[in-house]
């Protein structure tokens, strides 16, 4: 019977555990055994106790809840191939060739590194007389199927990632609340959003709360002009009658020179003209709470698929990463998706905004 193993990895997203959940289930109903490995590349080094096998009635009740009920962490000795060959070993002995990692585009690297290291892991464990050749014969390859479980969205080919809805939706509803007090007070509120280096959270969460001025990393403004800009706005909207100020900061905000742009710096802009004002840091109510309906359906949907993609997978074929694009589920080369994503974020580091985005708008129009 085949064996195959689920975990999550890197930041918790809502809608982890509906991933998790599909795979169990999907995965018991296509007659494979399914484990579940408990706290994200810790686990799977770990081994022993963290690698569980999962029943059906295990994940019940699961599509409602929020974070990752199997754990997750950042794993800093899966980074280093002795983590990666304990991993491999622990992998081996439990008759295990087939893993579905969700998590962010770091931990979906880490997953790709993993794939591409197996065979010379299996042969180290040989040549250490750790295991037979005989023992690793039956398993010349791993699986790895992606699924991107974030809130930043900010994966390569796919139109969203796991999380990013829910997050978005609770970011709303505290600007809203942030909003009715500002408006008493008649206030300004800087609030920073979290995102990493994707601007996507913030960006959506202006669009949706109608928000002043958004700082995101996507479009960085002129070092010496953004603060005289955000002045002449915040001023126009305040001579028309508003009396609020909301200004939405990505946390990876930065200028066109690549310095960062601070809460601090924004407030400090607005309290300069006048305005009595705030920062609101929302932190990691960001990324608690149940799922959205969106995102429950997409983790559901996308797990399913990723034992799919398992049960019907070639020997030889590229790992796969489950995405969604254009309302469709899709299989995507996982080693492509984490090409595309560094290539952009390179691009941004070199300060190359317009090869990042030509990079974005090729994806699109794929
Ligand atoms: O990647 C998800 C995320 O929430 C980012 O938006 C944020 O920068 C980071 O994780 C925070 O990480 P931690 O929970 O380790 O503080």
């Amino acid at each position: 019977k085949k064996k195959i193993a689920v975990m999550t990895s890197g930041g918790d997203a809502p809608g982890m555990n509906p991933a998790v959940r599909a795979v169990v289930r999907a995965g018991i109903y296509a007659g494979f055994d399914v484990f579940a490995i408990y706290e994200g590349y810790e686990g799977l080094v770990g081994g022993g106790a963290q690698i569980k096998q999962m029943a059906w009635a295990d994940v019940r009740g699961w599509l409602s809840l929020g974070g990752t009920l199997i754990g997750t962490a950042r794993c800093a000795a899966f980074r280093e191939r002795a983590g990666r060959l304990q991993a491999c070993y622990n992998l081996i002995v439990q008759g295990i060739d087939a893993l579905v990692v969700c998590g962010g585009d770091g931990s979906l690297t880490g997953a790709d590194t993993f794939r591409s290291d197996w065979p010379s892991l299996t042969a180290e464990l040989v040549s250490l007389g750790r295991l037979t050749p005989e023992q690793i014969a039956p398993y010349p390859e791993l699986t790895v199927v992606g699924l991107v479980g974030s809130i930043d969205n900010d994966m390569a080919t796919t139109d969203t990632t796991i999380g990013a809805y829910s997050s978005l939706e609770r970011i709303c509803e505290m600007v809203d609340y942030i909003d009715a007090t500002a408006n008493s007070h008649s206030r300004a509120f800087v609030v920073e959003v979290m995102g990493r280096h994707c601007g996507w959270l913030a960006l959506m969460a202006g669009l949706a709360t109608g928000a002043d001025y958004i700082f995101i990393p996507e479009r960085p403004p002129k070092k010496d002009e953004w603060a005289a800009e955000l002045r002449a706005v915040a001023h126009r909207h305040r001579e028309k009658g508003k009396r609020r100020t909301t200004v939405i900061v990505a946390e990876g905000a930065i200028d066109d020179e690549l310095n960062p742009i601070t809460s601090d710096d924004v407030q400090a802009v607005l309290s300069g003209m006048g305005l009595d004002s705030r920062i609101t840091t929302l932190g990691h109510v960001q990324r608690g709470g149940s799922a959205v309906a969106y995102d429950r359906a997409l983790a559901t949907l996308q797990g399913c698929e990723a034992v799919y993609a398992i049960a019907e997978m070639e020997p030889g074929t590229p790992s796969p990463m489950i995405g969604v694009q254009g309302n469709k589920i899709v299989r995507t080369p996982l080693v492509e998706a984490v090409r595309v994503t560094q290539s952009v974020a390179k691009a941004i580091e070199a300060r190359d905004f317009d090869a990042a985005m030509a990079l974005r708008d090729a994806e699109f129009s794929d």
